[in-house]
C-alpha cells in the first residue's frame, strides 16, 4: 500500500502542536540526565520554555513521526527560565542544575548553525523520514545565513552516525575532555557543508 507523503513543518506554523509533542522535544537530552532528571523531570523543567520557532516536526497525515531541534543566532529550542529548577530541586540545588544547564547551552554558541536533536519513532525509521527533516535543516540554516551545520553525536550511536556518514557530515574532534570533566557519554563534533546543490537525494 502506498504510504502517505510525509510533511515537514515549522512548529511555530503549525496549530497541529499537541502535548504530547512537546512530551517528545523535552525528552531528549537524556545525556544530561545528571543536571536535569529524568524524563518526567525533563518535562516539567523544559516544556514551558520552548522555541517552537527552532523545531521541525514531520508529520505522515495526522500524526507526529519525527522532529528535528536546532540553534542559531543565541537561540535554540529551549529557554528555561530558573524558576522550575527551583521548584523541583530548591534553592540551592535548583540554581546551581540551572547554572550548569546554561553552561552547557553556552558551550554550543561556538557553532554558528547547530543541529540540536533530531528523532524518528521507531515504526517510521528507515523510510527517509529523518533524512526529510535534515534537508528541511540545511533550508533553514541556508535562510539563517550559515554554510556549515555543526552537531554533536554520541560515539557510540553507530545508527546516528551512519546517518549523518550518508548525508556526508565529517568527523571534526572527538570531545572525550567533556566526559572526563562531567558524567556523559564521549560525543563526536561533525559538520557538513551546505552548497546550494547540496540537496539531500530523494528517497
Ligand atoms: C538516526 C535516525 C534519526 C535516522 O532516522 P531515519 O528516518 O531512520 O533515517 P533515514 O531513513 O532518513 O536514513 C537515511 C540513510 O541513513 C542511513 N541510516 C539510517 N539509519 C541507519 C541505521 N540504523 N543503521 C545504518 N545506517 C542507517 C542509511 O544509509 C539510510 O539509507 P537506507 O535506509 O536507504 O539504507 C533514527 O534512527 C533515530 O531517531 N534514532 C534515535 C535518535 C538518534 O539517535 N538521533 C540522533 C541523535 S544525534
Amino acid at each position: 500500500m502506498q504510504r502517505e507523503p510525509v510533511r515537514i513543518v515549522l512548529a511555530s506554523r503549525t496549530s497541529e502542536l499537541t502535548p504530547a509533542i512537546a512530551r517528545w522535544i523535552t525528552s531528549g537530552r537524556g545525556s544530561l540526565a545528571f543536571i536535569l532528571g529524568d524524563e518526567e523531570c525533563r518535562h516539567r523543567l523544559l516544556a514551558d520554555g520552548i522555541n517552537w520557532d527552532r523545531v521541525l516536526v514531520a508529520y505522515r497525515g495526522a500524526d507526529a513521526i519525527g522532529y528535528a531541534a536546532f540553534k542559531h543566532h543565541r537561540r535554540g529550542p529551549f529557554s528555561p527560565g530558573s524558576g522550575p529548577f527551583v521548584r523541583e530541586f530548591g534553592r540551592l540545588g535548583g540554581t546551581l542544575r540551572y547554572g550548569l544547564f546554561m553552561v552547557s547551552e553556552w558551550r554550543e554558541w561556538c557553532y554558528g548553525f547547530y543541529l540540536y536533536g533530531l528523532r524518528v519513532r521507531k515504526v517510521a525509521r528507515r523510510q527517509g523520514v529523518a533524512s526529510a527533516l535534515l534537508q528541511a535543516v540545511f533550508e533553514q540554516a541556508r535562510g539563517s545565513g550559515h554554510e556549515k551545520v555543526e552537531l554533536e553525536v554520541q560515539a557510540k550511536n553507530l545508527a546516528a552516525r551512519a546517518f549523518y556518514a550518508h548525508h556526508g557530515f565529517v568527523s571534526i574532534r572527538t570531545m572525550s575532555w567533556l566526559s572526563r570533566l562531567v558524567p556523559i557519554p564521549t560525543v563526536i563534533n561533525q559538520r557538513r557543508t551546505l552548497s546550494p546543490l547540496s540537496r539531500v537525494p530523494p528517497k
